[in-house]
């Protein structure tokens, strides 16, 4: 299928304007002529039509979404009838919050409350209705002007009776690791409480400016979240309450069943901060560590230090069949 144009017609669609172009499919802004609405197109890039695992994902994002009816997670158009398979989307005002954060770098901090309620509250509507969304990050949030936001992308979301997809096989196409939970990292589907791990990668992000885990190599920074506890909040901004941080860290528990167990609970810690316990981390880190059996500890650094050289043969191998 030859790929669209701004001025072509697809069944009822004017396409006006190409907006995005992932890895896997391209996003238009598009008018439906028989409403004279905007809406948003997105149809997989041409290479990517004899692809049966991203077909099974783009029909159950569109499956998905049609089911999802909530101000804070973007509509989907039922599917009429098509000549070739794509999604319609409610037209979403506002950009990407990716794209505020690169601009401003960091929000203040009744901003980065605000956005992060908002997301919860989507998160909580999701979450009721046995979705999880899975690669929840600042791309896949729309921001408007008046700090309202919404959910887009719902390629590897899944409901109970989805596939297994994970991010255990890593590839470039996914994009970005850095808000990708420790048990994705270890090949696990995960549930609601990795899309609260995600949160807390982003409320961390749009309070600092930077993400907790950062290294040159994806593979690296994967690994780093398995390992260690991310550096304090605190540590990067002063002016940040130890109450926030707390939060933060709550949020980015290694293990699941050690952070929020709902989003509702992450919600009302944001709201309520004054009210906030505050733990000693550094004692509760040594302690940890101790607890860690050596063996154990051994096998991680040794997983570490293979790292680079499993990538290194990966690059000799692509450099042998070119
Ligand atoms: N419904 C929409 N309204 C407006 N812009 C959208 C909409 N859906 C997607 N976009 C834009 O297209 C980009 C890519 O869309 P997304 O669904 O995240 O695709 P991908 O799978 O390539 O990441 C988004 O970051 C956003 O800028
Ligand atoms: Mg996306």
């Amino acid at each position: 299928m030859s790929p669209l144009r701004p001025g072509d017609r697809l069944d009822h669609y004017r396409i006006d304007s190409l907006v995005a172009q992932g890895g896997m499919a391209s996003v238009f802004r598009s008018t439906d002529i028989r409403t004279g609405h905007s809406v948003a197109i997105k149809i997989p890039k041409p290479e990517m039509e004899c692809d049966v695992l991203f077909f099974d994902r783009f029909h159950r994002e569109a499956e998905i979404g049609s089911k999802l009816d909530h101000p804070s997670v973007v509509r989907i158009m039922a599917s009429d009838d098509r000549s070739r398979v794509y999604m319609v989307m409610e037209w979403v005002e506002g950009r990407p919050l990716r794209e505020i954060l690169d601009e401003q770098k960091k929000l203040s901090p009744e901003r980065a409350v605000c956005i992060a309620l908002r997301i919860c509250d989507a998160l909580s509507y999701i979450h009721g209705h046995g979705v999880v969304h899975r690669d929840l990050k600042p791309d896949n949030i729309m921001v408007d002007a008046h700090n309202r936001i919404k959910l887009i992308d719902f390629g590897i979301a899944g409901d109970t009776g989805a596939r297994r997809l994970t991010f255990g096989k890593f590839t470039k196409a996914m994009g970005t690791p850095d808000y990708v939970s420790p048990e994705q990292v270890k090949g696990k589907r995960g549930d609601a409480r990795t899309d609260i791990y995600a949160l807390g990668v982003i409320v961390y992000e749009m309070l600092t400016g930077v993400v907790p885990f950062r290294a040159s190599n994806p593979f690296v920074a994967m690994n780093q979240r398995l390992l260690t506890d991310p550096a304090p909040a605190r540590e990067i901004d002063s002016t940040i309450s130890p109450q926030t941080q707390e939060v933060i860290f709550r949020a980015l528990e290694r293990e699941p069943e050690h952070r929020y167990p709902t989003v509702r609970e992450f919600a009302y810690d944001l709201e309520h901060l004054d009210q906030v316990g505050v733990t000693d981390r550094t004692e509760r880190r040594n302690a940890k560590h101790l607890r860690t059996p050596q063996g154990k500890l051994t096998w991680h650094y040794v997983a570490l230090a293979l790292i680079p050289i499993a990538v290194f043969a990966l690059l000799l191998l692509i450099a042998h069949r070119q």
